[in-house]
């Protein structure tokens, strides 16, 4: 059974699209912690997130940084902490995966 499962998750691997491989991006780094693309959690859904910054050039920028810094203050008075595990490069995959939720 537990071998099965293996296997599956493997093949399912070979075909991920890049998606499902972001939203591994952000399972790994913990993000998934206090975020979910539909809900909130302790930080915003992220699908809350694009519609809030659909359509604004300096978002992806914006929030690579904040990614990357933290910060407070946008959605409500909780910090989202320094996220030092991510590179600059995987805070802006990141980034782009989370805008691009609908
Ligand atoms: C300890 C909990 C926590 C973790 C871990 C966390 N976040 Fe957050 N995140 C928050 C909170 C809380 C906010 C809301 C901050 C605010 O209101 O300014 C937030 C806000 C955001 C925003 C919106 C920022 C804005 O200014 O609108 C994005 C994008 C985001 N997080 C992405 C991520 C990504 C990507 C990761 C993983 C690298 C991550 N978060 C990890 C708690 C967390």
């Amino acid at each position: 059974m537990k071998r099965a499962l293996l296997v599956c998750l493997m093949v399912g691997g070979l075909v991920s699209n890049a998606a499902m491989a972001n939203a591994d991006l952000a399972k790994a780094k913990n993000c998934m912690a206090c975020h979910s693309v539909s809900n909130k959690v302790v930080g915003p859904a992220f699908k809350d997130v694009a519609a809030k910054y659909a359509g604004q050039k300096d978002a992806e920028d914006k929030l690579t940084q904040k990614v990357l810094k933290g910060g407070s203050g946008v959605w409500g008075a909780v910090p989202m902490p320094a996220n030092a595990q991510v590179s600059e490069a995987e805070a802006r995959t990141l980034v782009k995966w989370v805008l691009s939720q609908k």
